[in-house]
């Protein structure tokens, strides 16, 4: 079956690291089609417009997959097109949960003491859809000493419930062997509350799944001194975020980091981590991998074995000391895809 992907670009590097993903992806030949959209700083600046209902339906009708890069424009400090976009694209299409592998390809990147033999992998699967980013909240008497604002913190059964079994359910079909619930339960009884509840109900139903808990404070030293403990982590949104930053930092900074929004009732979400890093855009130096092993996830959520090939190319690379400047290396974002290219397609 021919597949058709939706291809968003964004800003900034988003643009440049998507352009090398799709380079990769036609050197692989598959049937898959693609089609470029610019739902991004630029239209939003000149058309007011982030993404309609009638584009959303559109995505959602006729794309099986959506590949993306990143959002944030310096002239727009609000970043009030990202959220139009992306979030509307998360929330909308109702892409709740949110898959961050934190793999160390090489040794040599990591920053942190390993004991020998010990490596870094595991996932963290982050609630996309609720708690702090609703957006639900508000200020009052703003601009003077007494202002008050506030942003609320959200949770809903079907959410919680959802997420946590997607966690387990991904631990079997991943043969991984621990899920850990990380929260705040000793501060933030209510929605903590909610989910220890839940995760004890859901665990009980996986009984071959070992599983734990941990307050994200504890969570976040553990990432840096203990992260085998970890296999994979489910998290609200909030907490999600920040922990994955962390797992970026421990594998290699956010050049590498990639991510899936899924939902398996409808089309799924890719996007690296990073954002568009107006600091090195345009200057064809920022590190494509992330795209690259967000490409990898993609294609084995539709099936192509090719996944697999990417995955290894990247990591003979890094192997190699074949890397962008983020990394250690001299090579420009052209460069490496040329390499990895090359690499993928002798296996063919
Ligand atoms: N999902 C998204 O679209 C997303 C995610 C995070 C940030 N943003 C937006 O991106 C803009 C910049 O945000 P930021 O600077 O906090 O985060 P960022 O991820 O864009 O950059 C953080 C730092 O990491 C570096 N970096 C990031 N990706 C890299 C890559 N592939 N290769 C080499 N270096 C890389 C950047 O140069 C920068 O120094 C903001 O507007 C922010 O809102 C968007």
């Amino acid at each position: 079956m021919k597949h058709r992907i939706a291809v968003i670009p964004g800003d900034g590097i988003g643009i440049e690291v998507v352009e090398q993903g799709l380079r990769l992806l036609d050197s692989l030949k598959l049937d898959i089609s693609y089609q470029k959209f610019n739902y991004d700083a630029n239209r939003w600046l000149e058309e007011g417009v982030g993404l309609t209902d009638s584009e959303l339906e559109n995505l959602k009708e006729n794309f099986d997959a959506i590949y993306f890069g990143a959002l944030g424009d310096p002239r727009i400090p609000d970043s009030n097109h990202a959220r139009q976009i992306l979030l509307k694209l998360r929330f909308d299409l109702d892409l709740f949960a949110n898959v961050r592998p934190i793999k160390l390809l090489n040794p040599d990147l990591t920053p942190i003491k390993l004991s020998s033999g010990q490596t870094i992998d595991c996932v963290i699967i982050r609630e996309n859809t609720e708690d702090l980013y609703r957006g639900i909240g508000g200020s009052f008497k703003e601009g003077t000493v007494d202002e008050i604002a506030t942003d609320q913190r959200i949770h809903s059964y079907k959410g919680v419930e959802r997420i946590i079994r997607y966690a387990f359910e991904f631990a079997i079909k991943h043969n991984r062997k621990k899920v850990t619930l990380v929260d705040k339960v000793n501060v933030l009884i209510y929605g903590g509350s909610l989910w220890n509840r839940v995760f004890e109900e859901v665990a009980e139903q996986y009984p071959d799944i070992e599983s734990d808990y941990m307050h994200i404070d504890v969570a976040a030293m553990r990432m840096v001194t203990d992260v085998h403990l970890f296999d994979v982590i489910v998290t609200s949104n909030m907490f999600g975020d920040i922990l994955s930053d962390i797992g970026a930092g421990i594998v290699g900074g956010l050049g590498l980091l990639s991510s899936a929004n899924i939902n398996t009732e409808t089309i799924g979400l890719y996007e690296p981590v990073h954002g568009s890093a107006p600091d090195i855009a345009g200057k064809n130096q920022a590190n494509p991998m992330a795209a690259f092993i967000t490409l990898s996830m993609m294609l084995a959520d539709l099936g192509y074995p090719h996944a697999q090939l990417i995955s290894a190319a990247v990591e003979e690379c890094i192997r190699d000391g074949l890397t962008t400047v983020d990394l250690g290396g001299d090579l420009t974002t052209h460069d490496i895809t040329d390499i990895i290219i090359d690499k993928v397609t002798k296996q063919l």
